[in-house]
């Protein structure tokens, strides 16, 4: 079957009298697009266009690219709510271009097999483009067999690995250390969900057989040692084996520091954080079984741990602001009110990132324009072997393009978001910035707050190995 047989795309745009950032550059300019590439970027071109957008006093952005979501997926007995459909257009609604998504092996199963299934589920049925990471749960030596065709033929470059959820998706560092040195021989990445999955489930029977199983006790049974000993663990595993890293939504003081040891070694292990850990804190578990909807691993934490990852940003140390966008509707969540470990983890912000990261980072200072661009879009598309297709504003890049206004305020509420779940997790929050037009591959994906794409646009992206981690800014 062709994943990417699509009508070809003739339009020509014109975006004037915009203020251009990418990860390095702040200029005005004009862009022309061709079909799904920008052609020309000048002052005053004269080209002929089929549409003209008048930027004058926005901003115009590479589209964002979330290398951390996960869409239909099945996880805890469910599925997870925001599917292709309304998850990548809810992402184009919020400036993100792009998603990468998690294939997971089932243990006993192949990866191919596992793949299938995604393609089924996602085939046809994107409206923004995505990727995928292919998720090993179960390393043996017919699994090793299929990474070299994974990455060469169905172009997907890293794998994410599981040091928690023991039973259904985690492996044992010897599984790591053999799936490491497999995916460094072809050129590959691993990801890592960094906890100490035996101190986890320790905690978690002992708060069962105490009785207590209120939301906060998820909280109280992922304490950060179990996050900052399984990062040091991965980095050391990564540096042993010579593979590059990447430690995905890394929430503490703890685990950063772990990361910041290793490059006192000269090692480069990359660091995600999610929007929801720069902005929110485990106070929210305070509640009754509201606090329910902030159940996700690893869990909120504290202000210090905020203050540490908005310093790692500043640093070089966290390179990417993802989402792991796992929305559940409240009638999931309700499938653990009498018992924390049966909620469903997860937290929709797939729309929201880029504007969160916005106001609570440029609008307040923390954060230049720049490094907005950096850790939004262009660090995950070099890292992920993308770059300089995606993730920047230069000639013969896709044109996946955000114009954003820089001072209009909203307010977000799960009554005007496009995500397929029910509460928001960010009700009443007033942002300063807004998306007003986001182009995909050339074509006008949002305007006016409307999709303009139909489901089936979105295109899957197959990536390139990055044999060097170096190739991040910051
Ligand atoms: O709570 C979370 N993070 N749910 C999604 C699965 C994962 O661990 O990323
Ligand atoms: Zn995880
Ligand atoms: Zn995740």
């Amino acid at each position: 079957m062709d994943f990417n047989a699509k009508k070809e795309n003739t339009m020509r745009t014109i975006i004037r009298n915009g203020r251009i950032i990418t990860a390095s550059d702040d200029y005005s300019a004009d862009i022309y697009i061709e079909g799904e590439k920008i052609h020309t970027i000048g002052t005053n071109l004269n080209m002929v266009a089929d549409k003209e957008i008048d930027a004058h006093g926005l901003l115009v952005m590479p589209g964002g690219i979330d290398p951390h979501v996960h869409l239909d997926m099945p996880f805890m007995g469910t599925y997870s709510s925001d599917n292709y459909e309304t998850g990548t257009r809810a992402a184009l609604h919020g400036g993100t271009t792009m998603v990468i998504d998690f294939v997971l092996q089932t243990q006993g199963k192949s990866l191919q097999s596992a793949l299938d299934e995604w393609k089924g589920r996602s085939n046809g049925n994107a409206v923004g483009d995505y990727s995928f990471h292919m998720a090993v749960t179960d390393f043996n030596e017919s699994t090793k067999k299929e990474i070299a065709q994974i990455i060469l033929e169905e172009g997907i470059t890293s794998f994410k690995t599981f040091m928690a959820y023991k039973g259904a998706l985690m492996i044992d560092d010897r599984q790591m250390i053999g799936l490491m040195q497999e995916v460094k021989k072809h050129g590959g990445l691993i990801n890592v969900h960094a906890t100490n999955g035996d101190m986890i489930d320790y905690l978690i029977a002992k708060h069962r057989s105490e009785g207590k199983l209120s939301p906060l006790y998820h909280y109280l049974s992922q304490p950060e040692v179990t996050e900052a000993e399984a990062s040091g663990r991965f980095a050391d595993m990564a540096d042993y084996t010579g593979c590059r890293g990447y430690i995905v939504h890394l929430t503490c003081e703890g685990a950063l520091n772990a990361v910041r040891n290793s490059t006192k070694r000269n090692q480069h292990v990359h660091v995600e954080t999610c929007i929801q850990y720069l902005l929110l804190d485990a106070s929210l578990y305070e509640q009754n079984f509201e606090g329910a909807k902030y159940v996700m691993s690893p869990p909120l934490r504290k202000e210090k741990d905020r203050e540490t990852l908005w310093a790692g940003i500043k640093q070089g140390l966290v390179n990417v602001v993802a989402t792991d966008n796992c929305p559940f509707m409240w009638e999931q969540k309700l499938m653990g009110k009498d018992d924390f470990s049966k909620i469903p983890n997860g937290h929709p912000a797939i729309e929201h990132r880029m504007e969160l990261l916005f106001s609570e980072g440029v609008a307040k200072g923390r954060i230049s324009l720049n490094k907005f661009v950096e850790v939004a879009s262009t660090n995950a598309a070099m890292i992920f072997g993308m770059f300089p297709t995606k993730g920047t504003i230069a000639v013969g890049s896709d044109a996946d393009i955000l114009i954003f206004d820089p001072n209009e305020k909203h307010t977000i509420s799960a009554s005007s978001h496009h995500m397929n779940v029910d509460y928001s997790a960010y009700e009443g929050r007033e942002v300063t910035g807004k998306v007003k037009t986001v182009l995909l591959r050339g074509q006008v994906a949002i305007e006016g707050g409307v999709c303009k794409l139909e489901k089936g646009y979105g295109k899957f992206v197959k990536r390139k190995t990055t044999s060097s981690g170096d190739r991040v800014i910051g």
